[in-house]
């Protein structure tokens, strides 16, 4: 038995704990293992596969990042090609990649990735291709599974970082506004704001009214708290309004979105009078160490992921349903979007802590 792993879109930490795992796991039952390098690039000629032993995943299960490396712009079906006059042409690459696996003898694909992975894997599947996947990012926004590892540390990154900002803002009786990750979810600002007594939480699944966020700031000063911490999601937005985006994104790429934070700053300065500040805690909340609870999810996924294969559950993904890991359906992870439930105890609790959404 011969199978390949390869990591696709942003990382996020716990990446390295799946591969030792998967890779220790198989090397027991006697399989060898292949690394497909930066997402399926390896096996479109534009990177290498390489062999993965007990040796190359020695020391790595606490590091950050991915040994195989990553891409978030290298879907095979579009796959983005630069023309002579600089614009880009998509290509279906997924022919080629699919020989090259046949021709390493590879005989199935663990992928670790978040939805725009699985739903290549799926379409993969769709080709004949044996694959099983696992799920990751920080944004916590996969279905079927209670969480995805890489979002527990995201979320400790946030609330270290509001921790410190509860300190400065306190001194100067400001009003401080993080931007966190999460795309179109709210799940690391929701979590991380609970988790460090935020005042104002802003998130997609709620959209808010810029009057209901000021009208918490000044019933603060009015009760001697004259400074507040604003956690908004980078995909929140204002009901009627749109999610801001930054500029372009690279072909291959999701838009990306992001700006609001320093948007909000403004519009809480103008109505409130407030000292504002704002920033972007942006990609620290992918880098360093993953936490305890992520390493520990990452392993379980990693050696679930082999056990799956071993029980040949082709387009089938490891999942979270606590106490358990299981297999579910990837086309059933594809079905719907994880959102942030607004009736959820989690926003419940918020509410009656005296968060506000500004709604
Ligand atoms: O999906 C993970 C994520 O970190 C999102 O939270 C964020 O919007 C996006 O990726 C950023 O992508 P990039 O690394 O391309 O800037």
């Amino acid at each position: 038995m011969r199978i390949a792993l390869s990591t696709g879109g942003g990382d996020a930490p716990g990446l390295n704990a799946v591969i030792r795992a998967a890779v220790l796991s198989a090397v027991g039952r006697g399989w060898e293992v292949l690394g497909i390098k930066r997402g399926y690039a390896g096996l479109m000629g534009d990177d290498e596969v390489v062999p993965l032993t007990r040796e190359s995943v020695r020391g790595i299960g606490h590091l950050g990042g991915t040994i195989l490396r990553t891409t978030n712009r290298g879907n095979p079906f579009h796959y983005p090609y630069k023309q002579p006059d600089g614009s880009y042409l998509e290509v279906d690459r997924s022919d080629e990649l699919i020989e090259t696996a046949r021709s390493l003898g590879i005989d199935a694909i663990i992928t670790i990735g978040g939805d725009g992975s699985l739903a290549i894997a799926q379409k993969l599947c769709d080709k004949g291709m044996k694959i099983v996947g696992v799920p990751k990012t920080i944004d916590n926004d996969v279905s079927c599974t209670i969480t995805t590892f890489g979002f527990d540390t995201a979320v400790n990154t946030a609330i270290d970082a509001i921790d410190k900002l509860h300190t400065t803002a306190e001194s100067h009786d400001r009003v401080m506004v993080l931007e966190v990750m999460g795309r179109s979810t709210g799940f690391i600002a929701l979590h991380s704001g609970v988790a460090s007594s935020a005042d104002v939480i802003l998130i997609p699944e709620i959209p808010y009214n810029i009057e209901k966020v000021c009208e918490k700031v000044r019933q603060r000063d009015a009760s001697g708290r004259y400074f507040s911490i604003v956690v908004v999601a980078e995909g929140a937005f204002p009901t009627g309004g749109e999610e801001s985006v930054i500029g372009e994104s690279m072909p291959g790429q999701a838009k990306r979105v992001g700006g609001i934070a320093s948007v909000l700053a403004q519009q809480i300065h103008e109505r409130t009078g407030k000292e504002t500040r704002s920033l972007v805690l942006g990609h620290l909340q992918r880098g360093g160490m993953p936490t305890g609870y992520d390493r520990l999810l990452a392993t379980r996924f990693g050696a679930a992921a082999v056990r799956a294969v071993a029980d040949e559950k082709w387009a089938h993904m490891v999942a979270l349903q606590s106490p358990h890991i299981v297999t579910v359906p990837i086309k059933d992870v594809l079905k719907e979007e994880k959102r942030v439930d607004p009736n959820h105890d989690m926003v419940l609790t918020a509410r009656a802590t005296g968060i506000s959404f500004g709604d």
